[in-house]
């Protein structure tokens, strides 16, 4: 009833509907459309002049929902799975991937509590200050290929911003999205993989985007190094999570099409924020400084060492010296 409810206002954002034609469309009583909608209040949608008349569903709601995201997806080949609080969004796919879930589901949610980043760490994820979302993906790909997946998601990320906020945006090798220096966007990418093929299972692609800060501020470990969408743009547009959600879903389903032609790699080059700095190798065989000085067609990161030698890292993480 709530999704269902939540469908209608969301085709008729800022305009009158009458209670009463709410109760016909969805063949339920007034009092169960009451019911609803204080439901709908108590979950923190907001109603602009509501009367005797009428509701108004405001332009102004910016909280996450399937009808809200399929309102701006073209096509139908993602079944959005939206939970209001959730330990990790990759993790709850990865679930739904063994229990047989189709390429093209996606966990949204609104918080994480143990939200994942790469190398163990965490990625904080408050409620009501980004988009934390996952996609399941079963490409016939390489395990060893899988990296193109995340690549590819830090261009789609890139040009989604760029749509919808008019900014450009920097890519730090390999896959995070950077504003100014600052980490704006962290994208982790699991998969399961056939030992004896070598080929992917499911990969499932988890992107989380910082919109706002949180109102008791960041902690400490994040500080320093983490921005978000109000510090590029301000006012941010109308309902931006479902459409920043929906922006990054579309323009990565073009890459996906033709992953493996790898169009993109001179795009995520031009948008690297690292080409040319000095940076720390932070673990593997080469940890230690270095200075960045190109990226190839298989995105790998051509580094020049202390020693003058040059070497390719293909995995990894670096920080930038400032
Ligand atoms: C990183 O910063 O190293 C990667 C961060 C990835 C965060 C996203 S948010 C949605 C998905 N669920 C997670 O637990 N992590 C990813």
């Amino acid at each position: 009833m709530k999704e269902k409810l939540l469908e209608l206002f969301e085709q008729n954002r800022g305009t009158l509907i009458s209670g009463s034609d709410i109760a016909k469309s969805l063949g339920v009583s007034r009092a169960a459309v009451n019911k609803a909608i204080s439901g709908l209040r108590d979950s923190g949608y907001k109603f602009d002049a509501t009367s005797r008349l009428g509701y108004v569903f405001s332009e102004k709601n910016d909280i996450i929902s399937p009808s809200g995201i399929y309102k701006y997806l073209n096509g139908n080949k993602h079944k959005i799975v939206h939970l209001d609080e959730v330990n990790s969004t990759n993790t709850a796919l990865k679930e739904l991937a063994q229990n047989g879930a189709q390429e093209g589901t996606v966990v949204v949610t609104e918080m994480q509590t143990g939200g994942k980043g790469r190398r163990g760490k965490r990625f904080f994820s408050p409620r009501g200050c980004g988009v934390y979302f996952s996609l399941l993906l079963r490409p016939r790909l390489k395990a060893a290929d899988s990296v193109f997946i995340t690549v590819a998601a830090s261009v789609a990320v890139r040009r989604a911003i760029k749509h919808l906020l008019h900014a450009d945006t920097q890519i730090k090798w390999v896959n995070d999205v950077y504003f100014n220096n600052k980490k704006l966007c962290g994208i982790l990418t699991e998969a399961s993989m056939e030992i004896e093929s070598g080929y992917l299972n499911y990969a499932v692609l988890g992107i989380g985007i910082n919109i706002k800060p949180p109102e008791n501020g960041y902690p400490e470990e994040f500080a320093f190094k983490t921005t978000n969408l109000s510090e590029i743009s301000h006012p941010l547009p109308d309902d931006l999570k479902n459409k920043l959600i929906a922006e990054v879903l579309t323009q990565f389903d073009r890459l996906y099409e033709t992953l493996e032609q790898k169009d993109y790699i001179e795009e995520y080059k031009e948008a690297s924020c690292i080409l040319g700095r000095k940076i720390e190798i932070l673990a593997g065989p080469y940890a230690g400084p270095a200075v960045a000085e190109d990226i190839d067609s298989d995105a790998n990161l051509i580094v020049r060492l202390p020693n003058g030698n040059t070497a390719a890292l293909n995995s990894g993480d670096v920080s930038i010296c400032l």
